[in-house]
């Protein structure tokens, strides 16, 4: 007998406009799943590298016809490129399966609706992201991509499920670009950016002509552009290494961790010449577990250090250190960590003086006058006990966003 399942649609969510996003293990056998809210003329993705027979056994209505999933995610693709063609869809959408309750949660596919207003704009795009792919911009006209990343079995018994690669990331100097999770208008987070170009926070300003590849955890997300958007490359995979070194001078990168996803201490090895001075900071955002805390430092080329404990409640937070950065590190202090994602930079400034001559009686601590901050590691970041300095922090932690500059 079939009873009828009337899906209710995450609260965040609950009528904003018309937009869902479901995973395809939601759907369960024997039930007829009804999707409220939707518009007339709203575009229907399936992104999915699921089992094909299992996908063939989900039936989707719409327009009093019926179509599989399997048909949607294939039939509906645009030729050897990731975009994807939605399926119309009109008076109503009901879904069917008769996967049993066993396969249909072991599904890892995801069903996307989009709203009216998205499927009539030529640039709000929808892609899978499978193969090596380049989007390149053929206007000045703003645009939104909707990247799904297709679980890939060949990373099926570590992490993470879903992920990419994005790189050659390229912008206008005036354009804004920024990358947030889930779907446009659905907020699925609290705070959903977590990579922007130009880095404009409560009280510094900065474009970044460089962006090293970004590995991105995430089953979907989505990047806007002004000014045309950016160009991009994209493919499938992630960047295994816990230990990275930057390819520019000046640049800015990304460290995010997920949900489903085993976290680990990350150091960033910037390229960085002594001859210079400049900036290195970061913008992070988190929604992390209970308990547990991102700890990070900045370390300065001339020795400076900065650190930051980032703890569960803290959702957003951005902080800059004067000096040319040697490197950064983000740790874990649990291995299940919820989601975090940090964005780092170092910027190059000006050449710094040449000493004149050899002192004959050198300083024994030379600090320059440009990094007044210097503090040891263990006063920042404590282990066990909190600081004198930890508490300093943990008043700026009451309100939601917090910002530091440390000079
Ligand atoms: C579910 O379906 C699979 C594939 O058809 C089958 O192998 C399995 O035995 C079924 N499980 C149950 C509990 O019916
Ligand atoms: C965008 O391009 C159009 C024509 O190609 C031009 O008229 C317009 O000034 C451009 N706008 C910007 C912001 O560059
Ligand atoms: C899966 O990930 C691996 C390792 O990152 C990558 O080499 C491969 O191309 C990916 N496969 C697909 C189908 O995306
Ligand atoms: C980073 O650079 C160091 C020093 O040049 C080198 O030993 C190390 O292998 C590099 N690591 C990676 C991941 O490229
Ligand atoms: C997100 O927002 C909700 C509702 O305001 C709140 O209950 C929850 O604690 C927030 N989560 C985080 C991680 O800040
Ligand atoms: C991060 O962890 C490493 C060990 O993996 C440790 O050497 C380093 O001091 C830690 N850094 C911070 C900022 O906690
Ligand atoms: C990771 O960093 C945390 C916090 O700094 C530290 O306690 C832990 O030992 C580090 N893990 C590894 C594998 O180095």
């Amino acid at each position: 007998m079939r009873s009828s399942l009337h899906l209710l649609l995450l609260s965040l969510a609950a009528g904003i406009n018309g937009q869902h996003i479901f995973k395809l293990s939601t759907f369960k056998s024997e039930l007829k799943s009804t999707l409220t809210n939707v518009e007339d003329g709203a575009f229907l993705f399936i992104s999915s590298s699921d089992d094909s027979n299992y996908l063939r056994n989900i039936q989707i209505e719409t327009a009093g016809t019926q179509f599989n999933a399997l048909d949607i995610s294939n039939r509906f693709f645009s030729g050897t490129s990731g975009r994807k063609i939605g399926l119309k869809v009109l008076r109503g959408l009901s879904i069917t399966t008769t996967n049993n309750n066993t396969i249909s949660s072991k599904l890892f596919g995801q069903l996307y609706v989009t709203t009216a207003a998205q499927a009539q704009d030529p640039n709000f795009q929808v892609y899978d992201v499978v193969a090596r792919e380049t989007i390149t911009p053929t206007d000045n006209l703003s645009k939104t991509y909707v990247l799904f990343n297709v679980h890939n079995y060949s990373v099926d018994s570590s992490y993470p499920y879903y992920s990419c690669i994005i790189s050659n990331l390229k912008q206008d100097p005036n354009s804004i670009l920024v990358m947030n999770t889930g779907i446009p208008g659905q907020r699925l987070r609290n705070i959903t950016k977590f990579f922007v170009n130009p880095l404009d926070e409560i009280a510094f300003g900065h474009f970044f002509t460089n962006i090293e590849p970004l590995s991105i955890p995430l089953p979907v997300f989505y990047i806007t552009g002004t000014l045309g958007g950016p160009t991009f490359t994209m493919e499938s995979g992630s960047i295994p290494a816990t230990t990275i070194n930057t390819t520019a001078v000046s640049t800015s990168g990304l460290i995010m961790v997920n949900d489903d996803e085993i976290a680990q201490n990350y150091t960033v090895n910037f390229n960085a010449d002594p001859a210079y001075d400049g900036v290195c900071g970061f913008m992070y955002v988190s929604e992390l577990l209970k308990g547990v805390e991102v700890q990070s430092g900045l370390y300065g080329l001339k020795g400076g250090f900065t650190g930051f404990n980032l703890d569960d409640g803290l959702s957003y937070a951005a902080g800059e250190m004067e000096g040319y950065g040697r490197m950064v590190m983000v740790n874990a202090t649990a291995p299940n960590m919820g989601f975090y994602s940090y964005q780092y930079y170092n910027l190059r400034g000006a050449l710094l003086p040449t000493p004149s001559a050899t002192p004959t009686n050198p300083p024994t601590n030379p600090v320059t006058s440009k990094i007044p901050t210097i503090t040891t590691e263990k006063a920042i970041i404590p282990t066990t006990t909190k600081s004198a300095h930890f508490e300093t922090f943990s008043i700026l932690f009451v309100v939601p966003v917090f910002f530091q500059r440390f000079f």
